[in-house]
Protein backbone atom coordinates (compact mmCIF):
# COMPACT_ATOMS: atom_id res chain seq x y z
CA UNK A 1 0.00 0.00 0.00
CA UNK A 2 1.33 3.23 -0.99
CA UNK A 3 0.25 6.43 0.95
CA UNK A 4 0.87 9.81 0.49
CA UNK A 5 0.54 12.15 4.05
CA UNK A 6 -0.46 15.90 3.03
CA UNK A 7 0.71 18.40 5.70
CA UNK A 8 1.63 22.41 6.28
CA UNK A 9 0.90 23.86 9.26
CA UNK A 10 2.29 23.13 12.81
CA UNK A 11 -0.60 21.02 14.16
CA UNK A 12 -0.44 18.92 11.21
CA UNK A 13 3.08 18.18 11.73
CA UNK A 14 2.56 16.91 15.62
CA UNK A 15 0.09 14.36 14.56
CA UNK A 16 2.19 13.30 11.62
CA UNK A 17 4.86 12.16 13.76
CA UNK A 18 3.11 8.98 15.12
CA UNK A 19 1.60 8.04 11.77
CA UNK A 20 4.82 8.14 10.19
CA UNK A 21 6.22 6.39 13.10
CA UNK A 22 3.17 3.81 12.69
CA UNK A 23 4.24 3.43 8.58
CA UNK A 24 7.83 2.63 9.58
CA UNK A 25 6.95 -0.28 11.28
CA UNK A 26 4.90 -1.84 8.00
CA UNK A 27 5.92 -3.02 4.18
CA UNK A 28 3.84 0.45 3.48
CA UNK A 29 5.37 3.21 1.43
CA UNK A 30 4.35 6.44 3.20
CA UNK A 31 5.36 9.67 1.25
CA UNK A 32 5.34 12.97 3.11
CA UNK A 33 4.33 16.22 0.94
CA UNK A 34 5.07 19.41 2.77
CA UNK A 35 2.69 21.92 1.50
CA UNK A 36 5.03 24.96 3.19
CA UNK A 37 2.27 26.42 4.60
CA UNK A 38 4.45 27.15 7.61
CA UNK A 39 8.07 27.72 7.00
CA UNK A 40 9.51 29.36 10.05
CA UNK A 41 12.08 26.66 11.34
CA UNK A 42 10.14 27.53 14.99
CA UNK A 43 6.77 26.14 12.94
CA UNK A 44 8.25 23.43 10.87
CA UNK A 45 11.71 22.30 11.14
CA UNK A 46 11.83 21.75 14.59
CA UNK A 47 9.18 19.49 14.64
CA UNK A 48 10.39 17.25 12.10
CA UNK A 49 14.03 17.09 13.47
CA UNK A 50 12.32 17.03 17.89
CA UNK A 51 9.82 14.40 16.39
CA UNK A 52 11.82 12.19 14.48
CA UNK A 53 9.61 12.58 11.37
CA UNK A 54 11.79 11.95 8.37
CA UNK A 55 12.52 14.61 5.95
CA UNK A 56 9.20 15.21 3.64
CA UNK A 57 9.69 13.75 0.02
CA UNK A 58 8.35 16.98 -1.75
CA UNK A 59 8.35 20.28 -0.70
CA UNK A 60 5.70 22.81 -2.35
CA UNK A 61 6.73 25.59 -0.93
CA UNK A 62 3.43 27.34 -1.23
CA UNK A 63 4.26 29.90 2.17
CA UNK A 64 1.45 32.65 3.52
CA UNK A 65 -0.80 34.27 1.14
CA UNK A 66 -5.01 34.99 1.56
CA UNK A 67 -6.76 32.04 2.11
CA UNK A 68 -7.63 31.94 -1.75
CA UNK A 69 -3.91 32.12 -3.17
CA UNK A 70 -2.66 29.73 -0.22
CA UNK A 71 -5.54 27.06 -0.93
CA UNK A 72 -5.47 27.63 -5.06
CA UNK A 73 -1.98 27.51 -4.98
CA UNK A 74 -1.49 23.99 -2.86
CA UNK A 75 -4.15 22.58 -4.97
CA UNK A 76 -2.31 23.65 -8.42
CA UNK A 77 1.32 22.32 -6.87
CA UNK A 78 -0.55 19.11 -5.77
CA UNK A 79 -1.66 17.74 -8.94
CA UNK A 80 1.50 16.61 -11.07
CA UNK A 81 2.59 15.66 -7.49
CA UNK A 82 -0.31 12.91 -7.21
CA UNK A 83 0.01 12.21 -10.56
CA UNK A 84 3.53 10.91 -10.63
CA UNK A 85 2.70 9.09 -7.04
CA UNK A 86 -0.89 7.17 -7.64
CA UNK A 87 -0.85 6.39 -4.38
CA UNK A 88 -3.46 4.02 -2.63
CA UNK A 89 -4.53 6.23 -0.14
CA UNK A 90 -4.23 10.69 0.28
CA UNK A 91 -4.64 11.04 3.81
CA UNK A 92 -5.16 14.51 4.89
CA UNK A 93 -5.06 16.03 8.83
CA UNK A 94 -6.99 18.50 10.73
CA UNK A 95 -8.60 21.82 9.17
CA UNK A 96 -6.22 23.73 7.27
CA UNK A 97 -5.62 25.22 4.17
CA UNK A 98 -3.35 22.54 3.58
CA UNK A 99 -6.33 19.97 4.46
CA UNK A 100 -9.18 21.34 2.27
CA UNK A 101 -6.27 21.95 -0.62
CA UNK A 102 -4.86 18.00 -0.34
CA UNK A 103 -8.06 16.70 0.03
CA UNK A 104 -9.75 18.34 -3.26
CA UNK A 105 -6.60 17.58 -5.69
CA UNK A 106 -6.86 14.20 -4.45
CA UNK A 107 -10.59 13.75 -5.10
CA UNK A 108 -10.99 15.38 -8.63
CA UNK A 109 -8.63 12.57 -9.22
CA UNK A 110 -10.33 9.92 -8.49
CA UNK A 111 -7.75 9.49 -5.58
CA UNK A 112 -9.09 7.59 -2.35
CA UNK A 113 -8.89 10.04 0.63
CA UNK A 114 -8.73 9.97 4.02
CA UNK A 115 -9.23 12.58 6.50
CA UNK A 116 -7.58 12.31 10.18
CA UNK A 117 -9.16 13.96 12.81
CA UNK A 118 -12.97 13.96 11.21
CA UNK A 119 -16.22 15.11 12.08
CA UNK A 120 -15.02 18.20 14.85
CA UNK A 121 -17.14 20.86 14.47
CA UNK A 122 -17.18 24.04 16.46
CA UNK A 123 -20.13 25.31 14.92
CA UNK A 124 -18.37 28.77 14.12
CA UNK A 125 -18.99 29.80 10.66
CA UNK A 126 -16.53 32.29 10.92
CA UNK A 127 -13.57 30.65 11.54
CA UNK A 128 -11.44 29.02 8.58
CA UNK A 129 -10.99 25.84 10.03
CA UNK A 130 -15.06 25.21 9.95
CA UNK A 131 -15.07 25.11 6.45
CA UNK A 132 -12.07 23.38 5.96
CA UNK A 133 -13.06 20.28 7.85
CA UNK A 134 -16.52 19.78 6.60
CA UNK A 135 -15.62 20.45 3.14
CA UNK A 136 -12.49 18.10 3.77
CA UNK A 137 -15.29 15.33 5.34
CA UNK A 138 -17.99 15.76 2.48
CA UNK A 139 -15.34 15.00 0.10
CA UNK A 140 -13.31 12.13 1.34
CA UNK A 141 -13.93 8.73 1.76
CA UNK A 142 -12.81 7.33 5.11
CA UNK A 143 -13.13 9.81 7.61
CA UNK A 144 -11.02 8.72 10.66
CA UNK A 145 -12.48 10.26 13.55
CA UNK A 146 -10.86 11.15 16.84
CA UNK A 147 -13.37 10.52 19.39
CA UNK A 148 -17.29 9.38 19.60
CA UNK A 149 -18.90 13.14 19.57
CA UNK A 150 -16.78 13.44 16.18
CA UNK A 151 -18.59 10.23 15.30
CA UNK A 152 -21.54 11.72 16.00
CA UNK A 153 -21.58 14.77 14.21
CA UNK A 154 -20.70 12.75 11.00
CA UNK A 155 -23.44 10.42 11.20
CA UNK A 156 -25.66 13.91 11.84
CA UNK A 157 -24.72 14.81 8.15
CA UNK A 158 -25.09 11.66 6.37
CA UNK A 159 -21.78 10.58 6.73
CA UNK A 160 -21.93 7.31 9.05
CA UNK A 161 -21.22 4.31 6.32
CA UNK A 162 -17.63 6.14 5.81
CA UNK A 163 -16.49 6.78 8.95
CA UNK A 164 -14.39 4.88 11.62
CA UNK A 165 -13.84 5.86 15.50
CA UNK A 166 -10.08 5.49 15.08
CA UNK A 167 -8.97 7.54 18.68
CA UNK A 168 -6.75 10.37 18.63
CA UNK A 169 -3.24 10.39 17.41
CA UNK A 170 -2.68 13.45 19.46
CA UNK A 171 -2.57 11.51 22.80
CA UNK A 172 -0.12 8.67 21.18
CA UNK A 173 2.45 11.67 20.76
CA UNK A 174 1.94 13.62 23.85
CA UNK A 175 2.02 10.38 26.16
CA UNK A 176 5.07 9.56 24.41
CA UNK A 177 7.27 13.09 24.56
CA UNK A 178 5.75 13.52 28.37
CA UNK A 179 7.33 10.25 29.64
CA UNK A 180 10.65 11.29 27.95
CA UNK A 181 10.48 14.88 29.61
CA UNK A 182 9.64 13.50 33.16
CA UNK A 183 12.59 10.58 32.05
CA UNK A 184 14.68 14.05 31.74
CA UNK A 185 15.25 12.96 28.14
CA UNK A 186 14.76 16.23 26.97
CA UNK A 187 16.86 19.62 27.71
CA UNK A 188 14.77 22.08 29.81
CA UNK A 189 12.64 24.76 27.37
CA UNK A 190 13.58 28.11 26.70
CA UNK A 191 10.82 29.88 28.74
CA UNK A 192 10.12 33.87 27.89
CA UNK A 193 12.51 35.94 29.71
CA UNK A 194 11.48 37.19 33.12
CA UNK A 195 9.39 33.86 34.19
CA UNK A 196 11.30 31.70 36.84
CA UNK A 197 10.49 28.06 35.70
CA UNK A 198 10.23 26.96 39.52
CA UNK A 199 7.93 29.27 40.30
CA UNK A 200 3.97 29.70 39.22
CA UNK A 201 3.12 30.91 36.10
CA UNK A 202 0.63 30.77 32.71
CA UNK A 203 1.22 29.55 29.69
CA UNK A 204 -0.31 31.46 26.61
CA UNK A 205 -0.88 31.03 23.08
CA UNK A 206 -3.09 33.48 20.56
CA UNK A 207 -3.32 33.16 17.15
CA UNK A 208 -7.00 32.79 16.30
CA UNK A 209 -7.88 35.35 13.15
CA UNK A 210 -10.95 36.42 15.64
CA UNK A 211 -8.74 36.73 18.09
CA UNK A 212 -5.79 38.75 16.32
CA UNK A 213 -7.24 40.69 13.74
CA UNK A 214 -9.10 43.19 15.45
CA UNK A 215 -7.40 45.35 17.12
CA UNK A 216 -9.93 46.35 19.93
CA UNK A 217 -10.74 42.57 20.75
CA UNK A 218 -6.67 41.89 20.76
CA UNK A 219 -6.04 44.42 22.82
CA UNK A 220 -8.67 44.13 25.65
CA UNK A 221 -7.55 40.16 25.66
CA UNK A 222 -3.67 41.26 26.25
CA UNK A 223 -4.40 44.21 28.61
CA UNK A 224 -6.34 41.23 30.42
CA UNK A 225 -3.44 38.86 30.56
CA UNK A 226 -1.30 41.77 31.10
CA UNK A 227 -3.24 42.44 34.49
CA UNK A 228 -3.25 38.73 36.01
CA UNK A 229 -1.90 38.65 39.36
CA UNK A 230 0.95 35.33 38.23
CA UNK A 231 3.29 35.60 35.45
CA UNK A 232 2.16 34.58 31.61
CA UNK A 233 4.72 33.12 29.57
CA UNK A 234 3.13 34.31 25.86
CA UNK A 235 4.53 31.72 23.37
CA UNK A 236 4.01 34.39 20.48
CA UNK A 237 2.84 32.80 17.08
CA UNK A 238 4.13 34.94 13.59
CA UNK A 239 0.37 35.83 13.54
CA UNK A 240 0.31 37.55 16.76
CA UNK A 241 3.45 39.01 16.60
CA UNK A 242 2.93 40.67 12.98
CA UNK A 243 -0.95 42.07 13.78
CA UNK A 244 -0.07 43.10 17.25
CA UNK A 245 2.62 45.14 15.60
CA UNK A 246 0.27 46.20 12.99
CA UNK A 247 -2.03 47.38 15.41
CA UNK A 248 0.77 49.74 17.59
CA UNK A 249 0.37 47.64 20.79
CA UNK A 250 3.14 46.45 22.80
CA UNK A 251 2.80 42.42 23.55
CA UNK A 252 5.43 41.98 26.79
CA UNK A 253 4.26 44.72 29.73
CA UNK A 254 2.40 43.51 33.14
CA UNK A 255 2.45 40.23 33.52
CA UNK A 256 3.03 39.38 30.19
CA UNK A 257 6.07 38.04 29.56
CA UNK A 258 6.61 37.74 25.24
CA UNK A 259 8.77 34.30 23.69
CA UNK A 260 8.79 32.75 20.76
CA UNK A 261 6.97 29.28 19.72
CA UNK A 262 8.76 26.25 21.60
CA UNK A 263 9.43 23.05 19.90
CA UNK A 264 6.93 20.08 20.84
CA UNK A 265 8.93 18.83 23.55
CA UNK A 266 9.16 22.12 24.86
CA UNK A 267 5.96 22.70 24.42
CA UNK A 268 4.97 19.82 26.96
CA UNK A 269 7.91 20.96 29.74
CA UNK A 270 6.18 24.23 29.68
CA UNK A 271 2.88 23.07 30.34
CA UNK A 272 3.77 20.43 32.62
CA UNK A 273 5.79 22.95 34.58
CA UNK A 274 2.97 25.74 34.39
CA UNK A 275 0.13 26.28 37.07
CA UNK A 276 -2.30 26.59 33.89
CA UNK A 277 -2.73 27.25 30.41
CA UNK A 278 -4.09 30.18 28.48
CA UNK A 279 -5.16 29.63 24.93
CA UNK A 280 -7.15 29.69 21.50
CA UNK A 281 -5.38 27.18 20.04
CA UNK A 282 -7.38 23.37 19.89
CA UNK A 283 -4.63 21.33 20.31
CA UNK A 284 -2.94 23.07 23.06
CA UNK A 285 -6.55 22.61 24.60
CA UNK A 286 -6.32 19.06 24.89
CA UNK A 287 -1.98 18.46 25.73
CA UNK A 288 -3.18 20.58 28.85
CA UNK A 289 -6.15 18.39 29.32
CA UNK A 290 -4.12 15.06 28.91
CA UNK A 291 -1.42 16.75 30.90
CA UNK A 292 -3.57 17.43 33.81
CA UNK A 293 -3.13 21.18 33.65
CA UNK A 294 -6.53 23.92 33.84
CA UNK A 295 -7.18 25.43 30.39
CA UNK A 296 -8.64 28.57 29.85
CA UNK A 297 -9.93 28.85 26.21
CA UNK A 298 -10.13 32.54 25.08
CA UNK A 299 -13.14 31.23 22.36
CA UNK A 300 -17.09 31.05 22.64
CA UNK A 301 -16.88 27.54 21.87
CA UNK A 302 -14.53 24.73 21.41
CA UNK A 303 -14.12 21.71 19.13
CA UNK A 304 -12.97 19.45 21.88
CA UNK A 305 -15.99 19.62 24.53
CA UNK A 306 -14.90 16.65 26.05
CA UNK A 307 -11.98 19.17 28.08
CA UNK A 308 -14.89 20.71 29.59
CA UNK A 309 -16.29 17.94 31.74
CA UNK A 310 -15.19 18.86 35.13
CA UNK A 311 -14.32 22.19 34.43
CA UNK A 312 -10.87 20.93 33.27
CA UNK A 313 -11.08 23.97 30.69
CA UNK A 314 -13.45 26.89 30.82
CA UNK A 315 -14.37 28.83 27.82
CA UNK A 316 -14.14 33.09 27.97
CA UNK A 317 -14.80 34.30 24.95
CA UNK A 318 -13.38 37.49 25.75
CA UNK A 319 -11.79 38.19 29.33
CA UNK A 320 -12.32 41.77 29.09
CA UNK A 321 -15.79 41.87 29.55
CA UNK A 322 -15.44 40.00 32.89
CA UNK A 323 -14.42 41.80 36.17
CA UNK A 324 -10.67 41.85 36.96
CA UNK A 325 -11.02 39.62 39.76
CA UNK A 326 -13.96 36.93 38.02
CA UNK A 327 -11.19 36.93 35.07
CA UNK A 328 -7.84 36.27 37.21
CA UNK A 329 -10.04 33.43 39.25
CA UNK A 330 -10.82 31.73 36.02
CA UNK A 331 -7.24 31.98 34.54
CA UNK A 332 -6.11 30.83 38.10
CA UNK A 333 -8.11 28.17 39.63
CA UNK A 334 -6.91 24.45 40.95
CA UNK A 335 -7.24 21.72 38.87
CA UNK A 336 -11.16 19.87 39.82
CA UNK A 337 -10.05 16.49 41.31
CA UNK A 338 -12.56 15.23 39.03
CA UNK A 339 -11.75 11.92 36.72
CA UNK A 340 -11.86 12.49 33.00
CA UNK A 341 -11.74 9.10 31.76
CA UNK A 342 -10.23 8.77 28.47
CA UNK A 343 -11.91 10.20 25.77
CA UNK A 344 -9.49 10.98 23.31
CA UNK A 345 -8.43 6.94 23.08
CA UNK A 346 -5.41 4.69 24.50
CA UNK A 347 -2.09 6.09 22.69
CA UNK A 348 -2.35 3.49 20.01
CA UNK A 349 -4.81 5.70 17.31
CA UNK A 350 -1.61 5.65 14.86
CA UNK A 351 -1.86 2.11 14.46
CA UNK A 352 -5.27 1.85 14.04
CA UNK A 353 -5.33 4.36 11.28
CA UNK A 354 -2.87 2.19 9.49
CA UNK A 355 -5.12 -0.51 10.39
CA UNK A 356 -8.20 1.23 8.96
CA UNK A 357 -5.94 2.32 5.57
CA UNK A 358 -5.55 -1.07 4.75
CA UNK A 359 -8.99 -3.01 6.01
CA UNK A 360 -10.59 -0.22 3.54
CA UNK A 361 -8.28 -0.08 0.43
CA UNK A 362 -10.14 -0.27 -2.92
C1 LIG B 1 -2.98 27.92 10.46
C2 LIG B 1 -4.32 27.18 10.37
C3 LIG B 1 -4.88 27.01 11.77
C4 LIG B 1 -3.88 26.37 12.71
C5 LIG B 1 -2.60 27.17 12.69
C6 LIG B 1 -1.55 26.59 13.60
C7 LIG B 1 -5.63 27.67 8.32
C8 LIG B 1 -6.81 28.35 7.78
N1 LIG B 1 -5.31 27.95 9.60
O1 LIG B 1 -3.24 29.22 10.95
O2 LIG B 1 -6.01 26.18 11.70
O3 LIG B 1 -4.40 26.35 14.03
O4 LIG B 1 -2.12 27.22 11.34
O5 LIG B 1 -0.47 27.44 13.75
O6 LIG B 1 -5.02 26.89 7.61
N2 LIG B 1 3.48 33.12 9.25
C9 LIG B 1 4.84 33.26 9.40
N3 LIG B 1 5.61 32.15 9.28
C10 LIG B 1 5.10 30.90 9.03
C11 LIG B 1 3.71 30.79 8.86
C12 LIG B 1 2.92 31.90 8.98
O7 LIG B 1 5.35 34.33 9.64
O8 LIG B 1 5.88 29.93 8.96
C13 LIG B 1 2.62 34.31 9.41
C14 LIG B 1 2.30 35.00 8.11
O9 LIG B 1 2.18 36.35 8.37
C15 LIG B 1 0.94 34.41 7.76
C16 LIG B 1 0.30 34.27 9.13
O10 LIG B 1 1.38 33.91 9.99
O11 LIG B 1 0.20 35.23 6.89
C17 LIG B 1 -0.77 33.23 9.19
O12 LIG B 1 -0.29 31.98 8.74
P1 LIG B 1 -1.30 30.93 8.06
O13 LIG B 1 -0.58 29.68 7.73
O14 LIG B 1 -2.05 31.59 6.97
O15 LIG B 1 -2.36 30.66 9.19
P2 LIG B 1 -2.17 30.40 10.77
O16 LIG B 1 -2.70 31.58 11.48
O17 LIG B 1 -0.80 29.91 11.12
Amino acid sequence: MKVVSVVGARPQLVKLAPIAAAFAGTEHQHVIVHTGQHYDADLSDVFFSGLGIPDPDVHLGIGSGTHGVQTGNTLAAMDPVLEAEKPDWVLVYGDTNSTLAGALSAVKMHLPVAHLEAGLRSFNRRMPEEHNRILTDHAADLLLAPTEEAMRHLAGEGLASRSVLAGDVMVDVCLRIRDAVLAGEHPKPVLPEGIDADAPYLLATLHRPDNTDDPERLGAILDALADLPVPVALLAHPRLVAKAEQHGLKLGRGALHVGRPLPYAGLVAAVLGSAGVVTDSGGLQKEAFLLDRVCTTVRPETEWVETLEGGWNRLVPNPHELGRSEWAAIATRPAPGTDRGIPYGDGKAAQRVVEFLEQHKR
